[in-house]
């Protein structure tokens, strides 16, 4: 078996994931490496879920019996927890949502509601780049749109990278926004998020960072990255689906309004008009998502055990070695840095003239799951002039035998179509 330096133990931490037991296709071997898109969930997650619902699931914040407050307990303990984990100053800061779509486009409707100094309006700039998911384009399309703020972005090189070359000339006086991601979702670029965040700086403009693909990975601290809001998922991060993150410097919460109106997010209302409650509530209408809150706290205490620069380290040796084992395929194309260096787990490639769903598919048959397409992040793909990739991402479980098992299954696709 391959051994590589900073491994962690699969074996043991395998043992926490029921589903990566499971055979696929009459017996073979399931192979996940799909997690980008999204992780596999511990047993200490699930037995969260169920145990929230077996024992104390009742609505938050306004009962007065002991379910109830339960519930909320359970509620504000997860909040919290992923304070905790993302070092923010205060857990007010910490907003739920549904995803981390949700928590962009939150950010994007306050900017396009919000007073001065934050509003985004004609002869005002919102500054993205070609490498975000599309979560992180289409609701900066739509303010551009409504307010008609003029939309510009970062280029890319041919390496995979953020053009940096111009930032001067693209984040300027009139910028009230920068929004990227801090790792790319379909190339695993980290981007050099401090750098901009110091041009934002010295014109006022605000920065919002996606961390959808960084939250699982590595240690993630909001007042070292400095920025002003911080998106994130829960789904990726061993997490359930339907619960996501937003982070907000709680001066900026305090003072933008929101997005969604309703219950829980108000201090009174009367028939011609409300009060709001403070934040993170007035950030959070209607019934929020309590046992998935419930499962990202439990989680956040799942990776936090293992230790989030012990997983980056682990995730590093896997991707120095896969992208090794990746080169030495004959057609195979990057599409991304093609080494290891500052870039997460995440491998995106072409392979000669066929096409990834092809690959994806004979993939498949061998019980190795990729993912195919433009990632949501299509606008990647034009730059480099392809129609889609095949994407391979990695994660605390994954093991060099899983790299070898992709490598021989590119050699077999690449026999099935000689
Ligand atoms: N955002 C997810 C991905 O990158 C779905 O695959």
């Amino acid at each position: 078996m391959t051994q590589l330096p900073g491994l962690l133990d699969t074996e043991a931490i395998r043992k926490d994931f029921p589903i990566l037991d499971r055979l696929v296709h009459d017996g073979q071997k399931l192979v996940y490496l799909d997690n980008a898109a999204t992780s596999q969930k511990p047993t200490q997650v699930l037995d969260a879920l169920a145990g929230y619902y077996e024992k104390h699931n009742a609505n938050v914040h306004r009962g007065v019996h002991v379910l109830a407050e339960e519930a909320t307990a359970l509620y504000e303990g997860a909040r919290d927890k992923v304070a905790a984990f993302i070092n923010a100053p205060s857990r007010d800061e910490v907003i739920f949502t549904k995803n981390a779509s949700e928590s962009l486009n939150l950010v994007a409707n306050m900017l396009g509601w919000a007073d001065e100094p934050y509003r985004v309006e004609r002869d005002t700039e919102i500054v993205i780049t070609e490498m975000e998911h599309h979560s992180n384009i289409v609701p900066w399309q739509l303010l551009s749109q409504r307010t008609g703020a003029k939309l510009k972005w970062f280029g890319l090189t041919d390496e995979g990278r953020l053009d940096m070359a111009g930032i001067e000339e693209l984040i300027t006086e009139r910028t009230k926004v920068v929004a990227l991601t801090l790792v790319s979702n379909i190339m695993g670029t980290f981007n050099p998020v401090e750098d901009i965040v110091r041009r934002a700086q010295e014109v006022g403009a605000l920065v919002v960072v996606d961390a959808s693909q960084a939250a699982p990975h590595m240690a993630l601290d909001v007042q070292a990255l400095q920025a002003d809001f911080v998106a994130f998922t829960g789904h990726k991060m061993c997490g359930p689906t339907g619960i996501g993150v937003l982070w907000g410097r709680q001066e900026l919460l305090n003072d933008l309004p929101p997005f969604l109106g309703g219950g829980e997010m108000i201090e009174t209302v009367t028939m011609h008009s409300s009060t709001y409650a403070p934040a993170p509530h007035k950030f959070e209408a209607g019934t929020p998502p309590v046992a998935q809150a419930v499962g990202l706290g439990a989680a956040v205490d799942y990776l936090t055990a293992i230790g989030m620069d012990r997983i980056q380290q682990h995730e590093h040796a896997l991707t120095e070695y896969a992208v090794r084992k990746l080169q030495e395929i004959p057609d195979l194309r990057i599409i991304g840095p093609a080494t290891a260096e500052d870039r997460g787990a995440t491998i995106s490639f072409t392979l000669g003239d066929i096409h990834p769903h092809d690959v994806g598919q004979v993939l498949d048959e061998q019980g190795i799951a990729v993912r195919v397409g433009h990632h949501c992040a299509r606008p990647v793909c034009l730059r480099y002039g392809i129609p889609a990739t095949t994407r391979a991402s990695f994660y605390l479980y994954s093991t060099p035998a899983e790299v070898d098992a992709l490598a021989d299954g590119l050699e077999h696709v690449r026999n099935f179509f000689a």
